[in-house]
């Protein structure tokens, strides 16, 4: 937990750091980190569908001191949670990814690095976190192959290959504010001037989908996911997945997991929410990889419900960037250290020894 001589007091809930954050965030930032994709109606259905799941607790199981540890496709964690591969975090707080690389550190959790992250690969590395590597799929292979290469040279303990950003979804805000990159913040794992057109803002456009439409490649197919299966030695974790047929797909192409996502609600705004489709993935998979969660995750609650809709974990995404913006390293690890003690009671609550006992408590969608 922080230290109050950090002078950092933790709200009571992960969804209170929201207002702390937009407290000291420019406007166009917040935005940036809290919007969706067009009416932001996936972003809206990601809560209302976690809302809506009700889990059933055992009574009578005599457990009081739960254990949270879990075993995630990069090893086991202190929780049955990730950080969420989150772009640009020099935006939030001057320390940025090492300060929550860090926090991720001291909760036990692996902490998942962007592509676009606005520090290199290799000083997160450095932070002695379990660090997994998210790749997004450049235009230049070659890129793609040395990105690789540096994040296995850094000691990545997984790659996590995101699969839903052929383009950029149509993020208005961004697009209403002209969002463009301060100059300090970087997409620093790109070799120099890559990052240039991210910086240049233009009046009702979005300076970040410019860039990303510039650098990303807009088709990938199954035939790569096979070519960065068979160059990966560690685990490969597929992100943005929400057909149960492309689940099947993927664990046939030998992945270790895949990641139920929406992206947050900020790709397609007419994608369902994650939790919706969790259910069928993990009946269509079959416990043949790994499955994971995220988008409208917002406290121990919600990993509960997570484990009892089958999956093996969750990944954390926005409270966490909250958290960074409104303490830094302290309050980033105040977030995670609430939630793990919200875990903690929910497992208590619902009569569960473990996350793999909570994985077999019976559900109800809509109380
Ligand atoms: C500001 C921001 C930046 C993001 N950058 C990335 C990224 O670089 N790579 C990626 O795979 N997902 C990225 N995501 C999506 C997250 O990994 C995750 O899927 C999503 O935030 C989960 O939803 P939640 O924020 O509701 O927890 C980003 C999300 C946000 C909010």
């Amino acid at each position: 937990m922080a230290d109050p001589a950090d002078g950092f007091v933790p709200p009571a809930s992960l969804a209170e750091f929201a207002a702390l954050a937009r407290a000291v965030l420019p406007a166009d930032v917040w935005d940036f980190v809290d919007g969706g994709s067009g009416t932001e109606t996936a972003l809206a259905a990601n809560r209302a569908a976690l809302d809506r799941v009700a889990v059933l607790p055992r009574m009578l199981a005599g457990v009081d001191d739960p254990s949270t540890e879990a075993t995630l496709p990069g090893g086991r964690a202190a929780l049955p949670v990730a950080v969420a591969p989150m772009a640009y975090q020099r935006l939030l707080h001057p320390d940025g990814e090492p300060a929550l690389a860090a926090a991720a550190r001291a909760a036990d959790v692996p902490y998942v690095a962007s592509t676009l992250s606005s520090t290199p690969i290799e000083e997160i590395a450095a932070t002695g976190a379990t660090v997994w590597f998210q790749l997004y799929w450049l235009r230049d292979r070659a890129l793609v192959a040395d990105l690789l290469d540096r994040a296995e040279g850094a000691g990545c303990a997984a790659v996590m290959v995101t699969v839903d950003v052929p383009v950029l979804g149509r993020r208005l805000r961004d697009a209403r504010n002209g969002f463009a990159l301060p100059p300090h913040v970087t997409a620093a794992n790109l070799p120099g001037g890559r990052d240039d057109l991210a910086h240049q803002g233009t009046p009702g456009v979005s300076a970040v989908a410019v860039h990303t439409g510039a650098v990303f490649a807009p088709a990938l197919s199954w035939a790569d996911l096979e070519w960065l299966r068979a160059r990966t030695r560690v685990p490969l974790l597929v992100k943005g997945i929400l057909d149960p047929r492309d689940a099947v797909r993927a664990a046939d192409a030998g992945v270790d997991a895949v990641v139920v996502s929406n992206h947050g609600g900020r790709q397609l705004d007419a994608a369902p929410a994650s939790a919706a489709v969790l259910p069928e993935v993990v009946a269509a998979v079959d416990q043949r990889c790994a499955v994971l969660l995220d988008s409208g995750v917002r406290g121990g609650v919600d990993v509960l419900r997570a484990l009892a809709l089958g999956a093996d974990g969750v990944l954390l995404g926005r409270p966490l960037l909250w958290a960074l913006a409104a303490g830094g390293r302290a309050g980033a690890e105040a977030a995670l250290a609430l939630l793990a003690a919200e875990l903690r009671d929910a497992l208590i609550l619902s009569g569960c020894p473990d996350p793999a006992s909570a994985r077999r408590l019976r559900t109800r969608i809509g109380g």
